[in-house]
């Protein structure tokens, strides 16, 4: 088992640039796949999960290739030109390959199983299952997890569906098994969250018109080809944020983030706890806003974070809580229920992790209330990431405010996202080192 050895730093300074956005990425891959002719995608995120997604997309009769790691070029098969894979679909851990792949195969001649890994198949899938079903496909889970069977050959109808919970996998789900569908399909959510989908789609030549929380898909005749460069990773580039704010000194700036503004809710969130974040050359790829952060070390306060900002935020919650135990006073997270259905249940690891760097933390059934320490440096622990890309990279950020080491158990999956962190964390200043644990 790998771990992250995490010893205390003071300075982050210099540029750092993170790999591709994974749910761009994700979404490349499935629509260039089912589109008209060649695309071709520049900065692809060449991380486990979009490999997964790649890999898939191939069993289904697509021809991709790699002249570079950042770069794909597919060859489309159009709409239905898609084939059935003999072997059952592994996604991984992807939850966002999951989900979407099982609205796109709802809508197809053949049949198809959905597998993954030891963390994805525990996690929740009636969520995309009961609207594809209302659409008339034939999708089966087991006890609502995977694996994820479909039954090929239905005629798919469009509905109008109101999510449960603000979720841009379903939504993601819904649209690509709407572009099948007899009629258009119309996605009403909640609450706002993450739009690549629609933009994409409609990028691809696809009717589709957003009204606040509505979206409205009118099936295609065919998707127009892909030509782009995916943006920098706003999730990604969190860890920095957090890491420049809480270093004692320096100044670390943060090339070709995107900027969706579905996405940066953690901005909102860090500025309102009193962060130093400009944001400077903002401009656009791919039909996405894209720009350079500048962060400098910053005394925080905690804060209410407002409910609306946490679907726009839902990924950077973590490395959010060590901000907060880092901020003068309390902060208070709530309606992040989703955080329990993650890659793990990451309200109650990060509250575990706190925990034990000595910071005060209670679990909500929906959030976490922490009590900042701003004077106190974190006590040197051991600690477990629970196989989570995202509390890994998170805890390593702890170590800019720790007194002694921080060792992070089983961190190999943060190449699912992060192909390279070690040493971008290490180009910045932090001392990361990584080795593999003794087994107890
Ligand atoms: C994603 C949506 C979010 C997010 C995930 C990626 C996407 O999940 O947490 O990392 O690409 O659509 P939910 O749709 O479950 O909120």
């Amino acid at each position: 088992m790998l771990q992250y050895e995490a010893r205390p730093a003071r300075r982050v300074s210099g540029v750092v640039e993170v790999p591709g956005d994974k749910s761009i990425s994700h979404r490349a891959l499935m629509l260039a796949g089912i589109a008209e002719g060649t695309s071709e995608v520049r900065g692809f995120l060449s991380g486990e999960d979009c490999l997964a997604s790649l890999a898939a997309m191939r069993s289904l009769g697509v021809g991709l290739e790699q002249p570079g790691p950042t770069h794909v070029v597919v060859r489309g098969v159009g709409l239905r030109g898609l084939k059935h894979s003999r072997e059952p679909l592994d996604m991984g851990n992807a939850g966002t390959a999951m989900r979407l792949f099982a609205g796109l195969l709802a809508a197809q001649q053949f049949d198809s199983r959905l597998v993954g890994d030891a963390s994805l198949m525990k996690r929740p899938m009636e969520r995309v299952a009961v609207p594809l079903r209302e659409m008339g496909a034939d999708v089966r889970t087991h006890e609502g997890r995977p694996p994820i069977d479909i039954r090929g050959g239905r005629v798919l109808s469009g509905i109008e569906y109101r999510l449960p919970v603000a979720s841009a996998q379903v939504k993601s789900a819904i649209l690509l098994a709407g572009l099948y569908a007899d009629g258009p399909t119309t996605v009403i959510s909640p609450a706002l969250s993450r739009d690549h989908s629609e933009l994409m789609l409609s990028g691809c030549g696809v009717r589709v018109e957003v009204e606040d929380l509505r979206v409205r898909l009118h099936p295609p005749q065919a998707l127009k080809s892909l030509h782009f460069t995916v943006p920098g990773d706003f999730s990604s580039a969190a860890f920095f944020i957090v890491a420049g704010l809480l270093a004692a000194d320096g100044e670390l700036w943060i090339r070709n983030v995107g900027m969706n503004p579905t996405r940066t809710g953690l901005l909102d969130i860090l500025r309102r706890m009193g962060a130093d974040i400009e944001v400077s050359n903002t401009r656009e790829s791919g039909g996405e806003p894209v720009a350079d952060l500048r962060v400098r070390a910053s005394e925080l306060r905690g804060i209410e974070v407002p409910e609306a900002l946490v679907p726009l935020a839902i990924d950077e919650i973590p490395v959010l809580c060590i901000a907060a135990a880092c901020a003068q006073g309390e902060t208070v997270i709530r309606g992040a229920e989703e955080l329990r259905v993650k890659e793990s249940d990451r309200i109650s690891t990060m509250s575990a992790g706190l925990r034990a760097l000595g910071v005060s933390t209670a679990e909500l059934p929906d959030g976490l209330r922490i009590q900042g320490r701003p004077g106190a440096a974190f006590g040197g622990a051991t600690l477990d990431s629970a196989g989570d890309h995202r509390i890994a990279m998170s805890f390593s950020i702890a170590s800019l405010r720790a007194a002694g080491p921080i060792l992070i158990r089983d961190v190999a999956n943060v190449a699912t996202s992060f192909p390279g962190y070690l040493e971008a964390a290490r180009s910045a200043g932090l001392d990361l080192r990584v080795s593999e644990a003794q087994t107890p």
